[in-house]
């Protein structure tokens, strides 16, 4: 089975989820391609679906696209539901997200969603965090002092030259991160004065992943 194709069996697993709510749900909708494929089966569940809530202009894009009542998160309140892929998974739910650069958006959707569902392919299943470089969305000035403090704490941070967030900001990927406590390193690069925030998404992790297999099946975690 090809990489695509167990990205769109990981979002067609998450269709269930959405299905199983007999109201109309506020939605949290990702960023990438596997949320990619997510967004192109949602016209099948739209009668599940009041408003969608996005983690970025290209899928905000997409999503407008297929007419679905796309609202700003300062307009609906805390979600129902939201889902998201992830650049590397561990076996608690814990993840680096941000190789689309939308991390930001993503935590604050995370943060205020009541269910955190993530779909990967097994390619992204670790045991250890860190093997992705992990994603820091710095404001522009602070890049250099931000980096410094990147090599303090053991990693090689290469900026994501030419990259602009959503928020106008910039990306650091750090690279080499052995990431044994996920929770303690993802409070401590948040301290960094210029760190809008990093990639780590243990404080608030997935609830739920779905992780497509090459044998067809999906594992639920
Ligand atoms: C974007 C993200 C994505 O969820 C992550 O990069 C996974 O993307 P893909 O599904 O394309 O592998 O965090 O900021």
């Amino acid at each position: 089975m090809s990489t695509d194709q167990l990205k769109i069996q990981a979002a067609t697993a998450a269709l269930e989820y959405i299905k199983k709510f007999d109201y109309k749900i506020d939605l949290g909708v990702g960023t990438g391609s596997t949320v990619n494929e997510l967004i192109a089966l949602l016209p099948s569940v739209r009668h599940h679906i009041d408003a969608v809530v996005s983690s970025s202009e290209e899928s905000t894009k997409r999503l407008e696209a297929l007419e679905f009542n796309v609202k700003e998160l300062n307009q609906t309140g805390d979600l129902t539901l939201y889902i998201d892929g992830a650049d590397e998974c561990d076996g608690h739910n814990r993840l680096i997200k941000g190789g689309g650069g939308a991390l930001t958006r993503e935590k604050i959707i995370a943060a205020s969603s009541r269910q955190f569902i993530c779909i990967v392919d097994q390619t992204k299943m670790v045991d250890v965090l860190g093997k992705f470089p992990l994603p820091v969305e710095v404001i522009p000035m602070a890049r250099s002092y931000v980096a410094r403090q990147m090599v303090k704490l053991g990693g090689q941070p290469i900026y994501r030259d030419g990259f602009v967030t959503d928020n106008d900001n910039q990306i650091i990927d750090v690279h080499n991160l052995k990431i044994l406590d996920p929770v303690k390193l993802e409070s401590k690069i948040n301290q960094i004065p210029g760190v809008i925030t990093n990639g780590l998404f243990a404080l608030r992790k997935a609830d739920l992943t779905l992780v497509a297999q090459k044998s067809g099946e999906i594992i639920k975690q």
